[in-house]
């Protein structure tokens, strides 16, 4: 096999989608690796869970730095010097600016929990719920400048129930989440190195 692609996985939370990638890389013919973990927020859960699977991951505070320029040079500073190939997001809640996403573009991702081009932003579930629709779902996606709204790579559907409320809607998308976000990784992956 040539040379797994070396993944920098960026969060700010509890990182599940973040171990479901480390966990598909451990398969043996999985075409990435994940080479950093890097979270804008220290507390964030998931930067134990990374280092507890053996995964160099760092926490790099928003508010250490001037603004978002210099956080932003941090985080490419520490991808490179990872050699980190191709950027995931997972759960980073941060707005990226266009230069940061003109540096990788083409390789960087994100898993946003709706079936895009519907309902870009916030609070998805929530507001699947309230516009009564019958199916929601998540989305990877390749990041541009325009918010949520890059190329799809892949994406899941999941009927909504009647007795749905958001957080047992969350769980289920999220399942689907942790499938198609390794699978679109590898997608990319191969493709990188074809
Ligand atoms: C996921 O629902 C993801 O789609 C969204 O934020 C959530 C992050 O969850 N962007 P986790 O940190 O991966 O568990």
């Amino acid at each position: 096999m040539t040379s797994r692609v070396r993944a920098g996985v960026l969060i700010s939370g509890r990182g599940s989608n973040m171990t479901a990638l480390i966990d598909a890389a451990r398969g043996a013919d999985f075409p990435a690796r994940v080479a950093l973990v890097l979270s804008d927020k220290p507390e964030a859960a998931g930067l134990a869970t990374a280092r507890a699977a053996g995964v160099a991951a760092q926490a790099l505070p928003y508010r250490d730095y001037a603004g978002k320029p210099a956080f932003e040079a941090a985080m490419t500073a520490a991808l490179e010097a990872a050699g980190v190939e191709i950027v995931c997001l997972a759960g980073f809640m941060r707005i990226l600016s266009a230069d940061f996403v003109e540096r990788w573009r083409g390789r960087i991702l994100n898993i946003h929990p709706s079936l895009l081009p519907d309902l870009k932003g916030l609070h998805t579930h929530e507001r699947a719920l309230a516009e009564a629709r019958a199916e929601h779902g998540c989305t990877v996606h390749f990041v541009t400048a325009d918010l949520d709204a890059g190329p799809i790579v892949a994406q899941a559907r999941v009927a909504v129930r009647p007795d749905d409320d958001a957080d047992r809607l969350a769980a289920r998308v999220l399942v689907e989440e942790h499938r198609i976000y390794p699978k679109a990784l590898a997608t990319v992956a191969r493709a990188l190195r074809l």
